[in-house]
């Protein structure tokens, strides 16, 4: 048996006072950031997959997915930060603001010219180096990607693909930023990291406005697909950047109106739970051997985590097999539902959805959070199959079997 479920409450995120502004994320900010996506050629809103036939078979009113694993042909929703940091950094290089620019005046001669050779670096369990490394070639700049130990070796190559030049290191991920920032300082490289630390916020805060363009899709698609608002949002997080940007969308847009958010993290990792339960920043550290490898983060980011201390709703701790779960669920649909292809760190949060829905022992933790026959749960599907021997050795040969 592994470690248990645990959710810590987060009782003060419905009171008036004392909140941080949540003006990064407003609807002006966010439909400039994703103004700037769309100006990509690649660029396509990801799918909204309504789970009619899981939600009946759970009991609740809507099942909806947010499915990034469509974005860019990248298989993952990061390549929103890391794009649209890399446009801010290069609008400031330029003496511009956002607006001004886009991918094509980006690549123009003169452009180029002015700018020079720029080299982003970074460091990432995959996902987003991947992102950094395919905008750095889209715009005929250069990255350098470094890993974490335990990367695995697929991940690694789909970021060479991308043109950048890549390693895995024999550090964890926090150490493996560490070194990212020293060696950018040493050869005036361009740090784009999807994490902020007392003084380096301006990169992180560009990476979370990249991902509320996800949001600002999804309310556009259920206002398309004429949904209600969800009464309930399920955010995975590593570092909170993700579900800090999630939760500032949703403040701002709905404000005392929003729907229940719940922060999902893996037991090995959880320093968001962590800190929600000790009301202050707290890192988790070693070697963080999750599957979730893009949840393997110990260090919360500053701006994420005071967003989601005062405005998250709960806080959930949870196993592995609840997000090898979450693959099955979604890889094997009910009927004329929709495949969702997840990978590791997206599945958790239908994992723990379908934890709640079915467990006997989550009947408290579920009336708790307010779910009932009426709830619309939104769920965002952060990968696809970014490790595919791992994903057919959870969804075919049963490996994280289910403790419910
Ligand atoms: C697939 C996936 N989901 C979720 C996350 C979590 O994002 P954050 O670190 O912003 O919390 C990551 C981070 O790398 C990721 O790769």
């Amino acid at each position: 048996m592994s470690e248990s479920i645990k959710c810590i409450q987060n009782k003060e995120a419905r009171q008036k006072n004392n909140k941080v502004s949540v003006r990064d994320f407003n609807l002006e900010e966010t439909k400039k950031t994703k103004y700037f996506h769309e100006s990509f050629d690649v660029y396509s809103q990801t799918p909204l997959v309504r789970l009619k036939n899981l939600s009946n078979q759970l009991g609740v009113s809507e099942i909806l997915v947010k499915d990034e694993s469509y974005r860019f042909g990248l298989n993952a929703f990061k390549v929103l930060g890391g794009s649209y940091a890399i446009g801010n950094l290069l609008a400031q290089k330029l003496d511009l603001s956002i607006e001004d620019v886009n991918f094509e005046m980006l690549l123009s001669k003169e452009v180029k010219e002015k700018l020079g050779e720029v080299t982003f670096v970074t460091a990432t369990d995959g996902n987003h180096g991947k992102g950094v490394a395919w905008t750095a070639n889209q715009l005929g700049q250069k990255s350098i990607v470094y890993m974490p130990k335990g990367s695995s070796q697929h991940r690694l190559n789909r970021i060479k693909a991308e043109g950048a030049e890549a390693s895995i290191t024999d550090m964890n991920y926090d150490d493996a930023v560490r070194l990212a920032t020293k060696n950018a300082q040493k050869y005036g490289w361009e740090v784009i990291q999807d994490t902020a630390w007392e003084g380096y916020e301006d990169v992180p805060k560009w990476i979370m406005q990249g991902y509320s363009t996800l949001m600002l899709e999804s309310v556009e698609q259920m206002h398309v697909m004429k949904l209600d608002k969800p009464t309930h949002v399920f955010v995975q997080a590593g570092v909170g950047s993700l579900a800090g940007a999630v939760q500032g969308f949703l403040t701002a847009y709905y404000g005392d109106d929003r729907p229940i958010t719940v922060v999902v993290e893996p037991n090995k990792a959880d320093c968001i739970y962590r800190s929600a339960k000790n009301k202050k920043r707290t890192f988790v550290t070693g070697d963080m051997d999750t599957i979730m490898a893009g949840l393997a983060c110990g260090e919360p980011n500053t701006i994420g985590w005071e967003i989601l201390s005062d405005y998250a709703d709960a806080f959930i701790s949870c196993p592995e097999y609840v997000s090898a779960n979450g693959m099955r669920v979604l890889g094997n649909p009910l009927n004329e539902d929709d495949k969702v292809v997840s990978g590791e760190s997206g599945s958790v949060t239908a994992g723990i959805v379908y934890s709640l829905l079915k467990d006997e022992k989550l009947k408290d933790l579920k009336e708790q959070l307010e779910i009932d026959e009426t709830s619309k749960i939104l769920v965002i599907n952060t990968e696809g199959d970014t490790d595919p021997e791992h994903y057919r050795k959870i969804v075919w040969d049963g490996l994280y079997p289910s403790e419910m």
